[in-house]
């Protein structure tokens, strides 16, 4: 069981292009739109700069982003217009409480635990022909993760981390996700991708991770700095060798899942 960590927008978006770009690709894919002007919900919106971009893409749109994170509504709330508002809202028994023409997450179901349970109710808020779009990791089993469940699992650290870093049942297959959108009657396109990011400076992928997936670990040692800093250390190294530094740049290989379901009619 996880919940929400603490996050830093800041952290979060020192990666901001790279992370941009599969909800580029994940929005190309967003057939038109039935309202008119369309409403738009971005659930798990973060600092808001990717809700910001649902607004430009449909000029007429009304666009509210949802999340549960102080921190992030706070720097979300610069980008707020006549057309763009945020609010505070927990996925986990969230409700649409209007028609929506397109429901939209990005990054986020990863973090909510039972989303899948959660789908049938968000699809009732959901105007016939409308789309609801999602894209969440698909690499739980990638160094990045599992170095650092070995670590936490280990003797050391087991008691204090074994319970808060994200499982395996995080995300389900794609198939899990393609099937049950179809039987809730949407046409529904799934896809994975893995892109190659080459990032830049010094341990780039522990810095990739102390914005997302290393954050619950960080919030449980937070009252011990040390204890914090040596597994922040004895992780590092584990990183150095599993994604080792060339000339131009160190590869982070990252696999995500896209998925795209317009209700039936
Ligand atoms: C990795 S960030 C993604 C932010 C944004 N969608 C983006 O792509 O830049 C994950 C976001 O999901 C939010 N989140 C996680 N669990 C949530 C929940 N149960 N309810 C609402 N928001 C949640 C977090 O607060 C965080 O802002």
């Amino acid at each position: 069981m996880t919940t929400n960590p603490t996050w830093d927008p800041a952290q979060y978006l020192r990666h901001a292009g790279h992370r941009a770009r599969p909800f580029g690709d994940l929005l190309a894919r967003v057939p038109e739109l039935p309202g008119d002007p369309p409403r738009i919900a971005d659930l798990g919106c973060g600092p808001g700069h990717l809700t910001a971009v649902l607004a430009d893409r449909w000029p007429t749109a009304r666009v509210t982003g949802y999340d549960n994170s102080p921190r992030m509504l706070a720097d979300a709330a610069a980008h707020a217009g006549a057309r763009l508002d945020f609010a505070h809202a927990d996925l986990a028994g969230w409700a649409p409480e209007e028609t929506y023409d397109l429901l939209v997450s990005n990054a986020a179901l990863q973090w909510v635990p039972g989303h899948l349970d959660a789908f049938a109710g968000w699809l009732d808020g959901l105007a016939p022909g409308g789309t609801f779009a999602f894209q969440v990791p698909h690499n739980i089993d990638a160094p990045l993760h599992a170095l650092m469940r070995e670590l936490g699992n280990g003797v050391r650290w087991k008691s204090r981390l074994g319970h808060v870093l994200r499982h395996e049942d995080s995300v389900h297959a794609p198939g899990v996700y393609l099937d049950r959108l179809a039987r809730l009657g949407c046409a529904t396109d799934v896809w994975t991708t893995t892109y190659f990011h080459v990032l830049q400076g010094d341990d780039p992928v522990l810095d990739w991770v102390k914005g997302t997936g290393l954050r619950p670990a960080l919030d449980a040692l937070a009252d011990d700095p040390e204890a914090r800093d040596a597994f922040v250390t004895d992780y590092r190294d584990l990183l150095r060798e599993a994604y080792p530094s060339a000339e131009y740049g160190t590869v982070l290989p990252f696999r995500r899942l896209f998925a795209v379901a317009v209700k039936g009619a």
